[in-house]
């Protein structure tokens, strides 16, 4: 049996001797606020595509490998048969102005045949057929032609043949696919193109190449498996599973769990938007499967077959998290499933008030209520959901004079009392973060600007380069010491002359009245961990901020560094 750890490092040690930088996973939640999670491995390249970022300045090569964490909400409703994922890893190689058409597919047949040990015969490709906006890619199809029969190498339309951009705009280009018995294993993108949001297409100053190849499914057909779920990246967790359990309820928990334990160790939490709801809606279906299985042995397992490859991974966090979430869930769940029990068929509107008064997800109504859910489509259930949020978006509008929020300090936004509890540990734990980026960087850091909601903190400071990986963690444990010393977070009041005196951080450009809070984070203001002048809201003491964590690191503006940061 191959091991996947083999794969992944065949594949890297192979681009690296091409001359490749082998650059770590990024996190599944990207920098760029456009999309939600990370789908490919392109994702943390995007700038180099560009040409907004320069790789030789930042890993010293014009060309890049990895094995990216990646994660595709588009393939949900798949699950269950031999070979679709949420969670998944894909294989990258990435060329910024550097190589082209010809080295990608020489290496790809070399790799799949040489290094794999996979037999030309079973080998096939597509390459774009071209439109009226893109031609046909000659060049690929020609290269192809030197390593298979033409007969195994078909022109494709744009839907399978034209790949990106990753959210509304990027870089995106003409794709081949490469098939092995007929099941796709990689996507060759040639970047060419700036993709915009209407549409419209104009060339990138330098070419690209964007490889990303699918590890799961590599591993099933180099191991002679009969679907992905009997590789060693996922068997050891069905092994787990009740053996009279069916087939497709088995490959959803082992799917989910392992989905799970990568975005809550990422900082992703269940919420009712954006990354949050993906994740709460794949607890949830797993909470609705789990009858008879510990959930600690379950992501205990998948921790000890990650782990190695992911030390980030944290099996404290993703049982906090997990077990919070499934005890807000069991409350409604029972009555939930009675009441769809209930019904003789659900129509969209049924199936969103299940989701809105009992907390069942699309998902999950599907899985139980099978027949009678039969014509439940996702895209209706959408469809009420958004009818939903635009109804409750107008009523909070009017309730509170436009804004539909309980807090807007214009840093902090809290719509309800759960939001308000979190923002207010964040807030706190933003204090907590400067004073350590002051230790650890010194005291040029200085504060340019904070946006705080319930699903994390933005800090803004001015800062004149990259903060390194190493510094990052080290303001990060300083932080999370801070809590620990379950420090009082007190405030006084004083004329806004004094407060400068007691070495209390403020803007510069700020304008403060005459009298002003000092908000401080230890016994007495001279020994305090950290000093802010402060409007609040904040904790009582530290140890309610719970585990920091630093999520991102990056550019904000010239001299401005951004933090994206939250607590577990
Ligand atoms: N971006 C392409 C994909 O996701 C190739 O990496 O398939």
């Amino acid at each position: 049996m191959i091991q996947s750890r083999e794969i992944r490092k065949k594949f890297l040690d192979f681009f690296e001797k091409r001359g490749h930088k082998v650059v770590p996973s990024s996190s599944l939640v990207p920098d760029d606020p456009s999309v939600l999670l990370t789908t490919a491995g392109m994702q943390q390249f995007k700038p180099y595509f560009l040409g907004e970022a320069d790789p030789m300045k930042d890993f010293g090569a014009r060309r890049a490998t990895s094995v990216q964490k990646s994660f595709r909400t588009s393939d949900i409703d798949e699950v269950g048969d031999e070979r679709h994922l949420t969670f998944f890893e894909m294989l990258g190689h990435f060329s910024f102005g550097d190589y082209f058409k010809k080295e990608t597919i020489k290496w790809t047949y070399e790799l799949l045949t040489d290094i794999f040990g996979i037999k030309k015969d079973r080998i096939s490709a597509t390459v774009f057929a071209g439109d009226d906006k893109i031609p046909f890619d000659e060049e690929s199809y020609n290269t192809w032609v030197k390593f298979l029969p033409e007969s195994k190498i078909k022109k494709g339309p744009r839907a399978d043949n034209v790949w990106g951009p990753p959210g509304p705009e990027g870089p995106c280009g003409a794709a081949n696919e490469v098939y092995v018995d007929g099941m796709e294993v990689a996507t060759l993108v040639f970047m060419e193109y700036f993709c915009a949001k209407d549409g419209g297409l104009t060339p990138l100053s330098q070419k690209g190449v964007d490889v990303g190849w699918g590890l799961e499914r590599m591993a099933m057909i180099i191991d002679g498996k009969a679907n992905v779920f009997e590789t060693d990246l996922l068997q050891p967790i069905i092994d787990l599973l009740p053996k009279d359990l069916n087939s497709r309820k088995k490959r959803i928990i082992a799917d989910h769990s392992r989905a799970i334990a990568f975005l809550i160790s990422d900082g992703v939490r269940p919420s009712n938007k954006e990354a949050g709801y993906i994740l709460r809606r794949l607890m949830r279906r797993l909470i609705t499967h789990l009858v008879d299985i510990n959930s600690k042995e379950l992501f205990s397992r998948v921790i000890n077959l990650y782990n190695e490859t992911y030390p980030s991974l944290n099996l404290e966090a993703i049982l906090s998290v997990f077990s919070k979430e499934k005890e807000k869930f069991d409350k409604t769940l029972k009555a939930g499933i009675k009441e769809l029990k209930g019904a003789d068929r659900i129509d969209p509107k049924l199936a969103f008030k299940l989701y809105e008064s009992f907390g069942l997800p699309y998902e999950v109504i599907k899985d139980v209520a099978s027949e009678k859910a039969r014509a439940l489509k996702r895209e209706d259930f959408d469809k009420e959901f958004e009818k939903h949020q635009k109804i409750s978006r107008a009523g909070r509008e009017k309730k509170f004079g436009g804004h539909g929020l309980i807090l807007d300090t214009g840093e902090l936004k809290a719509a309800n009392e759960e939001e308000l509890r979190k923002v207010t540990r964040l807030h706190t734990a933003t204090h907590l973060l400067q004073a350590a980026l002051r230790k650890v960087l010194g005291n040029e850091v200085e504060q340019r600007g904070s946006d705080i909601t319930a699903e994390r903190a933005r800090f803004d400071f001015a800062f004149p380069r990259k903060v390194t990986g190493e510094e990052l963690k080290k303001a990060e444990a300083l932080v999370n010491e801070a809590v620990k010393k379950a420090l009082p977070m007190q405030k006084k009041t004083m004329p806004f002359e004094e407060a400068k005196k007691t070495g209390a951080l403020y803007f510069f450009k700020g304008k403060y009245p005459a009298k002003v809070n000092v908000y401080y984070a230890g016994e007495t203001l001279d020994s305090a961990f950290s000093k802010e002048l402060c409007g609040g809201p904040h904790v009582q003491n530290t140890k309610e901020v719970g585990e920091f964590k630093i999520l991102k690191e990056e550019s904000a503006s010239a001299g401005i560094r951004r933090i994206r940061a939250n607590v577990l």
